[in-house]
């Protein structure tokens, strides 16, 4: 008997009971390789010795003091390491707790920067109908993801959507990628024309699509039209990096690799990698700045904001990456793992697209390769993939809905950045065996 209110009301777990690098065991002894990070979170793997002594001494020199009342070193130290790390001289970074809590600082922030300049009809979010960015009222009203939205029905604002950019899928036989980039972006501005620019805020959007895709990077030259028309209609562009971000695709930021400056960045997940919940929301200099001069300040705030043993933790995990090049292991062994998943699988026949950057890797499954159709519900593709990997001793990350609002199944890899070859073996190996179990019954 418990007293959990489990996830999944009808689940049950196995209880964790230790972790060491890229493993978790439970309490029967049990081993999984964690290639998936829970869901894109433990970066730096499990138990790292320099982390684990950064957040005790925090916590043994000052656990808790409420950012409303002080600052704390490890906030400040934090702030300055991500500013840098973005670019953009003045940028500020506002720390929360969890993704979900920076995407609303977003919004909040994007809606209240109009206001201080005197546009307070620019309110709508345009987003996109494959994304999820948190699991509140505002975030989940601006997520596309269907199944996770489609429970809360018509309590959820309904605002502007369009199509990711999803080649796979969506680009025609007769267009290059660029040109496919450039038209899935060109909706964008169909969308704000629609509107009116006057009634838009922002338009959010994951560099690299995570759980509502199976990791989908963007055409070439996407989000440099999606920068262009934000820039052309008076509209700020927010990056959702909380999975993609803190390194995952090789570089730290994922939009660096578009060769764009967001207006608006959120980083959560691989930030703290784990050992404390930890979220940021980093914002170029000139947001900042009408806060300050126009003398409105900015309305927000959470009991946690800058937690001082939160951030030493964030601050013990960049500097792991930085001092041990990790981003160098990322982008080797993200190269070894799309080259073994492709010599493995690259003929299977319900092995549609293996795509992603660094180790953010993307696994689509479909019932027809030629036709790219996907097996039908009553296969329960998806939920049968998930009992697979825990049966294997795999943690990966199997997700729904990339076809037709329900249908689709694809499987999110987002390995430590220590992992090595052998880890990556051993994946091949356990995924082979799971694709025997869920195909061939
Ligand atoms: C892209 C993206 N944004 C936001 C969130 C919400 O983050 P959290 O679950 O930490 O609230 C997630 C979580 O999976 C995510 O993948």
């Amino acid at each position: 008997m418990t007293s959990v209110f489990y996830r999944g009301v009808n689940a049950s777990y196995p209880k964790a009971s230790h972790s060491e690098g890229m493993y978790i065991y439970d309490e029967d002894g049990k081993e999984y390789l964690d290639m998936s990070g829970g869901a894109a979170v433990s970066c730096v793997g499990h138990q790292h010795p320099h982390v684990i002594k950064a957040l005790c001494d925090q916590i043994k020199s000052m656990s808790f003091a409420h950012t409303a009342f002080f600052s704390n070193t490890p906030q400040e130290q934090l702030a300055n390491l991500l500013a840098a790390k973005f670019g953009e001289a003045g940028a500020k970074v506002y720390f929360t707790s969890g993704g979900t809590e920076a995407n609303e600082t977003a919004l909040k922030m994007a809606w209240q920067y109009w206001r201080a300049k005197g546009l307070p009809s620019k309110q709508k979010i345009i987003s996109r109908v494959h994304s999820y960015h948190g699991n509140t009222y505002g975030a989940l009203s601006i997520s596309g993801n269907l199944p996770r939205r489609r429970i809360m029905g018509e309590i959820l604002m309904d605002w502007p959507r369009i199509d990711a950019c999803y080649s796979y899928r969506n680009r025609q036989d007769d267009e290059t990628e660029e040109e496919y980039g450039l038209r899935a972006a060109n909706s964008l501005e169909d969308a704000i024309l629609h509107e009116g620019a006057d009634n838009i805020a922002a338009f959010i959007a994951e560099p690299v699509v995570g759980a509502s895709l199976g990791v989908v990077p963007a055409a070439p030259g996407y989000f440099k039209r999606i920068r262009e028309i934000c820039d052309a209609h008076n509209i700020l562009l927010i990056a959702d990096e909380i999975m993609c971000g803190t390194g995952r695709t090789g570089t730290f930021f994922a939009h660096e690799q578009e060769d764009i400056l967001p207006d608006i960045v959120t980083l959560a997940k691989g930030i703290a990698g784990g050992y404390q919940p930890l979220a940021a929301t980093i914002t170029r200099a000139y947001i900042h700045e009408e806060f300050v001069t126009s003398g409105k300040g900015f309305d927000h705030g959470h009991t946690y904001v800058g937690h001082a043993s939160a951030c030493a933790a964030g601050l013990a995990v960049v500097s792991v990456i930085d001092e041990n090049n990790l981003l160098q292991n990322v982008q080797k062994q993200g190269d070894y793992i799309h080259n073994s998943l492709l010599s493995a699988f690259g003929d299977h026949p319900h092995i549609g697209d293996i795509r992603g950057r660094g180790l953010f890797r993307g696994i689509e499954i479909v019932a027809d390769k030629e036709t790219k159709i996907p097996f039908p519900d009553e296969r329960q593709i998806t939920k049968r993939l998930k009992q697979a990997t825990m049966k294997h001793g795999l943690i990966c990350y199997p997700g729904g809905g990339s076809f037709q609002d329900n249908l689709g199944s694809s499987i999110l890899l987002a390995p430590p950045f220590i992992a090595q070859q052998t880890h990556v073996d051993q994946l091949v190996d356990k995924l082979r065996a799971m694709f025997t179990d869920v195909f061939n019954d």
